[in-house]
C-alpha cells in the first residue's frame, strides 16, 4: 500500500550499479532464486518478490545504502533470520531487502557489568550458548532461537517461554545503535541499568519492526546463569482446567521460569513431527502444561514443585511426569519448540498471537473454539500460558479461497474483539507486521493511530522503511 507521500521508485540499472559498488559484487544480488528466498518469512504461504537483496558488512555501508534509498525513495525491508510469523520481513512493496546476516559478531562481553554488545545478525541461540560458557544468562528464548537473529528479536520484542519469569526482550535492552533513513547513526540510550533522561527512544525502537530505523548494535543486560532446573509435564482432561490452573500457580506464590500450555493436537502433532517423546500422551489427555522452575538451590525448587503439584490437584490433573534427567528435559522442550513446525507440516495456518491477562485464559480458549465452530475453522492452541499469551493457529485444511480469505478473517476479528474485552492486545510477541495490521483498529483509536503515524514520519519522512507494516 503506497501512502500518499510514499511514491516509491524502482531500483534502476543505475541504482544497481551504485548499490553494488557500495558493498561489492558478492554482497548484492538480483538473482531470481535469491529474491524468492528473501520474499517470504514463516508467515502462512505469503511471497512478495523484492527487486534486489543487499548484505552490507559495516555501519558505514549501511548508512550509505540508507541515504541512497531515502533520497531515491526505494522501499527497504530489513531482514533477520526470516523466522517471523506476522510478515514483518515481507517486502510487500518490492524494493530492497537489506539482510543483516553479515552483522554476526558478539563485540564485547562485559562480565564486570553483566552486559553484552552484539551485532543484530547474531543467531539468538549462538549468543546464549556463548554467554552460558561464561556463566552468563540472556533469558529471551523464542522457539525459533536456533535461527532467529537477535536483531529480529529486538524488532518484534520477542518473548518465548522464559519471559514469564525474566521478561521479554524489551526488559533486557539497554541501548541501541540505529541507522536512520537519512544515513545518520544514533545511539538511543546509555549502557546503564537506570536511565531517566526524557523520551525513551530505546523502547520506542524495540518492537518497531524495522519501520523507524535499522538497528546496527545492541547492548543487552545479562544475569547469572541459573544452575538448576526442574521440569514437569502435567496432563489435564479438560483444556479449560489446564488454563484455569495457570493463574492459581502464581497465586500460590510460585513464579515458574516457564509455564507453557499445549492442547492435545499441539503436543500430539509435535510428537509425530519430532518422532519421539519422553512420555506417552494418554488417550484422555485434552491438554498439557509444561512447567519449569529454575534457580540456584535444589531444595527451594523442590518446594516450588510440591506447591505446584498441590495446586494442580484442584484442577482435574492426571499423573504429572517429572523429567529427572537432561535427556528427558531436552525431549520435552524439543516437543514444545517444534509445535509451530508440526502445525505447519499439517496445514497452512494463520497465526494469531493473542495475549490477555493470564486469569482470563480459560474464557479466551473456550470462546476461540466457539468462534471457530461458528465460522467453520479448526484451530490448534498453545503458548505461553503464564503470560496469558495464547498462539491460536487457525488451520487452512481444505477451506476454499473464499472461506480462507473472507470468512476466516471475520472470525479472527471476533477473536480480537474478545481479546480486547478481556483487557488483552493484538500480539504478545510476534508483532503486527503485515498480517495483523488489518486488526489494529480494534485496539487503537484514530488519535492513538495518528500518534503512531506521526512518530513514523519523524523517523522516516519518505516512508521507505518497511512500508505497509504496523501502521
Ligand atoms: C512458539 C512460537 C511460535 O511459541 O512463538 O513456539
Ligand atoms: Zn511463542
Amino acid at each position: 500500500m503506497n501512502g500518499k507521500n510514499n511514491v516509491f521508485q524502482p531500483i534502476t540499472t543505475e541504482l544497481v550499479t551504485k548499490l553494488r559498488s557500495m558493498v561489492g559484487d558478492n554482497h548484492f544480488s538480483t538473482d531470481p532464486e535469491v529474491l524468492r528466498d528473501h520474499g517470504h518469512d514463516e508467515t502462512e504461504d505469503l511471497l512478495f518478490m523484492p527487486e534486489a537483496v543487499v548484505w552490507p558488512g559495516t555501519v558505514a555501508e549501511l548508512s550509505a545504502i540508507m541515504q541512497l534509498c531515502h533520497e531515491e525513495r526505494i522501499p527497504v525491508t530489513v531482514r533477520g533470520g526470516g523466522s517471523g510469523l506476522a510478515g514483518g520481513a515481507l517486502p510487500i512493496e518490492g524494493g530492497l531487502v537489506l539482510s543483516m546476516k553479515r552483522f554476526d559478531r558478539i563485540l564485547n562481553i562485559d562480565d564486570r557489568n553483566f552486559q553484552v554488545t552484539v551485532e543484530p545478525g547474531v543467531v539468538t541461540e549462538t549468543l546464549q550458548n556463548t554467554l552460558q560458557e561464561r556463566g552468563l544468562y540472556y533469558p529471551p528464548d523464542p522457539s525459533s532461537r536456533g535461527w532467529s537473529f537477535i536483531g529480529g528479536n529486538i524488532n518484534t520484542n520477542a518473548g518465548g517461554p522464559r519471559a514469564v519469569k525474566y521478561g521479554v526482550v524489551k526488559d533486557h535492552v539497554l541501548n541501541l545503535e540505529v541507522v536512520l533513513p537519512g544515513g545518520e547513526v544514533i545511539w538511543t540510550g546509555a549502557n546503564t541499568l537506570k536511565n531517566s533522561t526524557g523520551y525513551n527512544l530505546t523502547q520506542l525502537l524495540v518492537g518497531s519492526e524495522g519501520t523507524l530505523g535499522v538497528v546496527s548494535k545492541i547492548v543487552l543486560k545479562l544475569q547469572p546463569l541459573p544452575t538448576q532446573q526442574l521440569l514437569m509435564l502435567a496432563p489435564f482432561r479438560s483444556a479449560e482446567s489446564a488454563c484455569a490452573a495457570v493463574a492459581a500457580i502464581f497465586q500460590a506464590g510460585v513464579t515458574p521460569s516457564a509455564l507453557e500450555f499445549m492442547e492435545r493436537s499441539a503436543i500430539e502433532w509435535a510428537v509425530r513431527y519430532v518422532g519421539e517423546s519422553p512420555v506417552p500422551i494418554g488417550d484422555d489427555d485434552a491438554a498439557h502444561l509444561l512447567i519449569e522452575v529454575d534457580g540456584f538451590h535444589a531444595e527451594s525448587l523442590l518446594a516450588d514443585c510440591e506447591t505446584i503439584s498441590r495446586v494442580l490437584e484442584n484442577f482435574d490433573c492426571g499423573e504429572v511426569f517429572f523429567a529427572d534427567n537432561d535427556a528427558q528435559k531436552t525431549g520435552l522442550w524439543k516437543l514444545r519448540r517444534n509445535v509451530a513446525h508440526a502445525v505447519k507440516k499439517n496445514s497452512i495456518y494463520k497465526e494469531e498471537d493473542t495475549v490477555v491477562p493470564r486469569a482470563e485464559l480459560p474464557v479466551l480458549l473456550k470462546t476461540v473454539k466457539e468462534i471457530g465452530a461458528r465460522y467453520g475453522f479448526e484451530s490448534v492452541c498453545y503458548g505461553h500460558a503464564g503470560d496469558g499469551n495464547l498462539h491460536v493457529n487457525i488451520l487452512r485444511g481444505d477451506l476454499d479461497d473464499k472461506s480462507w480469505n473472507e470468512e476466516v478473517p471475520k472470525g479472527i476479528r471476533e477473536i480480537f474483539a474478545l481479546v480486547k474485552n478481556l483487557g488483552g492486545t493484538l500480539s504478545g510477541e510476534h508483532g503486527v507486521g503485515y498480517v495483523q495490521r488489518p486488526y489494529m483498529d480494534i485496539f487503537f483509536s484514530e488519535t492513538e493511530m495518528r500518534l503512531r503515524r506521526e512518530i513514523k514520519k519523524v523517523f522516516d519522512p519518505n516512508g521507505i522503511l518497511n512500508p505497509g507494516k504496523v501502521i
